[in-house]
This record gives structure tokens, sequence and C-alpha cells, in this order.
């Protein structure tokens, strides 16, 4: 153990562990991965990422088991996500080998920093990629760094998995439709600061977005997808080309298929938002959090204090899963 944690009260915060993994990608091949305590980086002052944003990120979870293993949840979908990404931001690929190793070795490194099993914690992988190479033209840059850093987390959101109040504000847009919105660039969150500094100045908890061609159709919150149980249980997520494809609602689409819930994914027109009876925010950071209330101009949706009864078995099964106390029936686990 290298500090004191009380994982009870561990939140969404940076703190140093014992290390990260490092690759550098220069003259076209990535470098062997380091494992490096340092917490810091140095690049030029004219560095691509710093200017022109060549900078993308991951987010992925290791989890502590009930018969004491550790595993990590789906990363094979996150390197598939994380090429998607680079390829659309001209970086290079990282093959999946070498992210599953990197994933392996850091987490290993970092064993003492997962909290421990029953704590409801778990240790957050965030794989990073930018471009370092000196670049005053617009240019893609030619060099690039690649790191996984960890650090041990609890819930997103204060309060556990307390229901969130959304926003939806018109003044503002996350993604065009053809734009960078289905990718996870560093620029996508730099949008979407302002409209959630607004939410929370109002006293709400996230900005949920609508399309940005038409604002009819609910996108996804700035921190996750949106999901809706309608009256008679069917779970719809949005349809949409500008929103981010997250592995937790496709994990909690294919856990509700086996619990036999019905699942819609489709457009998903404002005027259905008084429609549901439940609402929920599902992402990596967030698991699934249920959200009581969505205020669109004068209007006001209520979904409830607690979690509803679908969420509640969508959440129970998946977490489960996560924690080896339901069957991985999708082999989504993979042992450190
Ligand atoms: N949407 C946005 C904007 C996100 O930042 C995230 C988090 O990664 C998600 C959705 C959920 O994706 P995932 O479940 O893969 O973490
Ligand atoms: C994640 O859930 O992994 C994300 O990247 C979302 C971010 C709000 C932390």
């Amino acid at each position: 153990m290298y500090m004191k944690i009380d994982w009870e009260k561990l939140g969404f915060q940076f703190m140093p562990t014992k290390s990260n993994i490092r690759f550098t990608w220069k003259d076209g091949k990535w470098s062997s991965g380091r494992l490096c305590s340092d917490t810091d980086i140095t690049m030029s002052i004219a560095a691509n990422c710093l200017h022109y944003g060549q900078a993308m990120f991951e987010g992925l979870k290791a989890f502590a088991c009930e018969d004491g293993k550790v595993r990590v949840f789906r990363p094979d979908a996150n390197s598939r996500r994380l090429n998607t990404t680079t390829s659309y931001l001209l970086m290079p690929e990282v093959p999946e080998e070498m992210f599953l190793d990197a994933v392996r070795t850091v987490v290993k490194d970092n064993i003492d920093y997962v909290p421990p099993y029953g704590t409801g914690g778990s240790l957050y992988i965030r794989p990073v990629m930018v471009g370092t190479a000196a670049t005053i033209g617009i240019a893609p840059s030619n060099e690039y760094e690649f790191i996984i850093l960890v650090v041990p987390v609890g819930p997103y959101y204060k309060g556990g998995i307390k229901p969130v109040r959304a926003l939806i504000n018109d003044d503002y847009d996350r993604a065009a439709p053809n734009g960078t919105g289905h990718i996870k660039i560093a620029g996508n969150y730099a949008a979407s600061l302002m409209p959630t500094k607004v939410a929370k100045d109002r006293g709400f908890d996230v900005a949920l977005f609508l399309d940005a061609a038409k604002h009819e159709y609910v996108e996804e919150f700035g921190t996750s997808n949106f999901a809706g149980i309608t009256k008679d249980g069917t779970y719809v997520t949005p349809d949409s080309s500008s929103i981010l494809c997250s592995i937790t609602n496709d994990s909690l689409i294919q856990t509700a298929e086996d619990l036999g819930i019905k699942v819609e994914r489709r457009k998903i027109h404002k005027s259905e938002l008084p429609e549901f009876v439940e609402v929920g925010a599902c992402g990596t950071a967030v698991v699934i959090t249920p959200v009581s209330e969505i205020v669109h101009k004068d209007n006001v949706f209520r979904y409830g204090e607690e979690m509803g009864p679908v969420l509640r078995k969508l959440y129970d099964r998946l977490t489960g899963i996560q924690v080896g106390e339901q069957p991985d029936t999708h082999h989504w686990l993979i042992e450190i």
C-alpha cells in the first residue's frame, strides 16, 4: 500500500498512483512501453495538441471481484473505439495487443490502488494520446505520446447513484451532425465546458444536448449516453451519428435483452420526454445515474427521486457482472 485511501469516500478526482505507462510514436513506429512514476510530461511549446487539438482519450475500469481477482471490463471494445478516434484525427493506430498488454501491465503495477471488493469503487483507466511535434502550420503531428494512467475512483456525481437534474439549453450544441461527436476527442469536452457551467450555475448537475441541426431530437448528456424507460418497460436510447458509441450503453442493451426487456435504439423526439417513466445517464464514469428531472425552457419533466425498477434491475445485473457476482456470459471481463 503506497498511501492511505479512504475507499468508501472516493469521488472522481485525479490522484497520483504508483505508475503510468507511456509509449512514443517516432519515425513511424511505437516505442516499447515504459512504466513511469512521474505524473508530468515535457513537450514543445508548439506541440500540435496545444494549438490544434490532436488530443483524444478513452475511459474504462478495473474491478476487484468477489473471488479476489482483478478484472477489466471490455478493454477490447475501448481498443476498437480508440482506433476509430485516432483514425479520424490522423493519429497512429494502437494495435489491440499493444493496448491490452499496456492495460494489463499498468493495472498489475498499480494493483494496490484497485479499490477492494465491496467498497463500490474501481480503478479508472484513462488512455490518452496527444500529438507532440512542434507544428505551426496546421497539419497532423508526426510524433505522439500514448499514455495510460490509472486512478482509484468512486461515484462520478456526489452522493453515489443519487439522481441528478439535467438542463437542455438551446443556446448550446455539443456536436455537429457530420462533426466529431461520435469519437472521443478532447475538443468535444472543451465544447461542453461552458454549457455544463451554465447548467451548474442554474443548479443542475449535467447538460443534456439536442441534435445540433434542428434541436428536435435528444442526443446525449455531456458525460454519458441517454436511456429512457417507457410506460411499457421498453429501454429506449437515441440513434444518432453525433453521439459517442457508449460501451456501457451497449452492455446495458445486451443485458436488457438477456433480461427480456425490450430495447429500441432510434431517434427520440423531445416531445417524448414527458412519456418516459425512468431516465438514466449511462457511461463508464457515471455507470447508470438516474435522472430525476429534465428542464427545457418552461417545461419540467420529472422521473422520481429514486432509481426506477427497470434501471435498478439493469444496474444490479451490470455491476454484478463487473464484480463477479453475476455470470459473465458475454465474456466481457479480462483477468489481470
Ligand atoms: N457519452 C459521452 C459524451 C461520454 O463522455 C461517455 C463516457 O465515456 C459516454 C457517452 C459513455 O461511454 P462509455 O460507456 O463507453 O464510457
Ligand atoms: C468516461 O465515462 O470514461 C468518460 O470519459 C466520461 C467523463 C465524463 C469522465
